[in-house]
């Protein structure tokens, strides 16, 4: 089981860093030639019924993950749950959906048309948690879901993919402290999501995060190339619990500030 679980994240972090060079040079840097364990992997999705939250979580559940949490992102207008493996050692899973129902009739028409062109079967594909974007869709569609969801706008463009992956600074051997690796990215030049602060969470809420900036990579839409943010990459720190398991869970409050890493800026 652990030998296919390992095997779907090679695949999907290969798909990751082909569009996040910046974060194959970070995973050298932090790692200076040891594994990285990653603290999680990021989905995201619309909850239509062809592709929502459920049928990713099918390709996690049928490799030993469970549901572990779940969120609710009012202004985002998402909700999201966290998947575990019982190996701790293999990354956990947040995925999101947009309650697409919730916008306007010209934001759900868009959407709608995307995934109308997907067959009804899409998520049985062995590699939908790779399989990046199945529908064409124009630069004016992605500029008006963008104007009111940068979320939707990123998930249009780049579609099926790992938004980000998230170094484990828990199992990290040349660093214990999120500031420290913070001070290293800027050092090297790596831009940070300052939204919120560097340092989302704390040791109160028992998970400290930070994040880079979204690459930039070139998309096709229907009538032209454009170079758009692309995938970020996370620094999660956990703290323990009274029994001394690391906290497991995630902070609203600080994932809805990551969420604006793939920002324009
Ligand atoms: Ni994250």
């Amino acid at each position: 089981m652990t030998a296919r679980v390992t095997a779907l994240f090679d695949n999907i972090w290969q798909q990751y860093i082909d569009v996040t060079p910046s974060a194959k040079n970070i995973h050298q840097l932090l790692g200076d030639g040891n594994d990285i364990i990653n603290d999680h992997v990021a989905y995201r999705t619309f909850n239509s019924a062809k592709v929502n939250l459920a049928t990713l979580a099918k390709h996690l559940l049928s490799i030993g993950y469970t549901e572990c949490g779940q969120y609710d992102f009012v202004a985002k207008k998402l909700t999201a749950k966290h998947f575990e493996h019982s190996d701790n050692t293999m990354p956990k899973v947040f995925i999101s959906e947009l309650r697409v129902e919730e916008f306007s009739i010209e934001i759900q028409e868009i959407i709608a048309n995307l995934v109308a062109q997907l067959p009804d079967d899409v998520s049985e594909r062995n590699d939908f948690l790779y399989s990046g974007q199945l529908w064409n869709i124009s630069s004016a569609d992605y500029q008006t879901l963008l104007a009111t969801s940068e979320y939707a706008a990123w998930l249009s463009a780049w579609g099926y993919r790992a938004n980000h992956f998230t170094v484990s600074i828990n199992h990290l051997k040349n660093y214990d402290d999120i500031i420290a690796v913070n001070n290293t990215l800027k050092a090297e030049g790596y831009l940070l999501n300052s939204n919120g602060g560097e340092v989302k969470g704390d040791s109160e809420v028992m998970l400290e995060q930070s994040s880079t900036l979204a690459d930039k990579a070139q998309v096709t839409f229907t009538d032209k190339t454009m170079e758009i943010p692309s995938c970020f990459y996370e620094f999660a720190k956990r703290y323990p619990l009274a029994n001394g398991e690391l906290y497991t869970g995630f902070v609203a409050a600080s994932a809805d500030k990551i969420f604006d890493s793939t920002n324009a800026v």
